[in-house]
């Protein structure tokens, strides 16, 4: 399974083998970490792997997934911060899911230092070896239909579909999907769903990170069909106020 492939069959993991992974595939994960595509170059994101075998850790937090490993995610407090950590975060998600190896976001989690280089842990990941089933179809995966997500300008070719296949399947906290798309032939408008009512900011933040999620499926999935994708924020957007959605960034595609 490569990457790609895996973006469409991870499932997020809660019981693990309480068992040591392998010193090599840890090593992987630690250049991994030290090689990861950055959504942006001004933000520093961290992570920490903690062992827990022994649960020598003291987790704090609801909906702790018992696991033999966590990777805890550090970043600033700002929008784009958590969307870089998110987008860094899921490429480690999903290097892991290509070496069997079960994972699951928990954002209301805190483990082992919690403080990295300046920055503050944010969430932290569970990993290991699933107990019980670690793959499923994507069809049983619980997503808003495309045709939801999306308000189609175009008619996108067939590379672009696939590509907002991949953006549809992103895990999200509370499987909340808060993307949404205006789609032209060779462009993606990006936006994140406003909320009717104000949410603590623990919640607008792990939204961000979503987003960030979703970004790294599309710059996966991009790579997958040798597609550039250039990231922009165009000014008129950003500053215009969207009664639904606050804009995010423009996507252009060229093959
Ligand atoms: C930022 C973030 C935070 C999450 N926090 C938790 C959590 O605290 N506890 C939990 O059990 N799952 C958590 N999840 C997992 C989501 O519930 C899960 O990704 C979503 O329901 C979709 O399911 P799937 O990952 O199996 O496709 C989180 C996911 C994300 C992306």
């Amino acid at each position: 399974m490569n990457i790609f492939e895996a973006i469409f069959s991870r499932r997020s993991v809660r019981k693990y083998v309480m068992e040591p992974l392998e010193t090599e595939l840890l090593e992987q994960l630690r250049k991994m970490i030290d090689n990861l595509s950055v959504l942006d170059s001004s933000c520093k994101v961290e992570f920490a792997i903690i062992d827990n075998l022994g649960k020598k850790s003291q987790a704090k937090g609801l909906l702790k997934a018992d696991a033999p490993y966590y990777l805890a995610v550090y970043c600033e407090d700002t929008p784009i911060a958590y969307r870089s950590a998110g987008y860094a975060a899921e490429q480690l998600v999903l290097y892991l899911t290509t070496k069997e190896i079960g994972t699951c976001y928990l954002g209301s989690a805190k483990i082992g230092p919690r403080e990295k280089n300046g920055l503050k842990q944010f969430l932290v990941i569970s990993f290991g070896r699933a107990e019980g089933t670690l793959y499923r179809d994507m069809e049983e995966a619980h997503r808003m239909p495309l045709a939801s997500l999306c308000t189609y300008k175009d008619e996108p070719g067939e590379y672009l579909k696939k590509i907002l296949k991949a953006a549809r399947m992103a895990p999200s906290s509370l499987n909340g999907q808060p993307w949404r798309f205006i789609v032209y032939a060779d462009r993606v408008y990006v936006f994140m769903r406003k909320e009717a009512f104000p949410h603590p900011k623990l919640f607008t933040s792990m939204r961000q990170f979503d987003m960030g999620i979703m970004l790294c499926h599309i710059m996966l999935a991009a790579e997958e069909f040798w597609m550039n994708v250039e990231t922009m924020t165009e000014e008129q957007y950003a500053k215009k106020n969207y009664k639904n959605g606050e804009y995010i960034c423009t996507l252009v595609f060229n093959s």
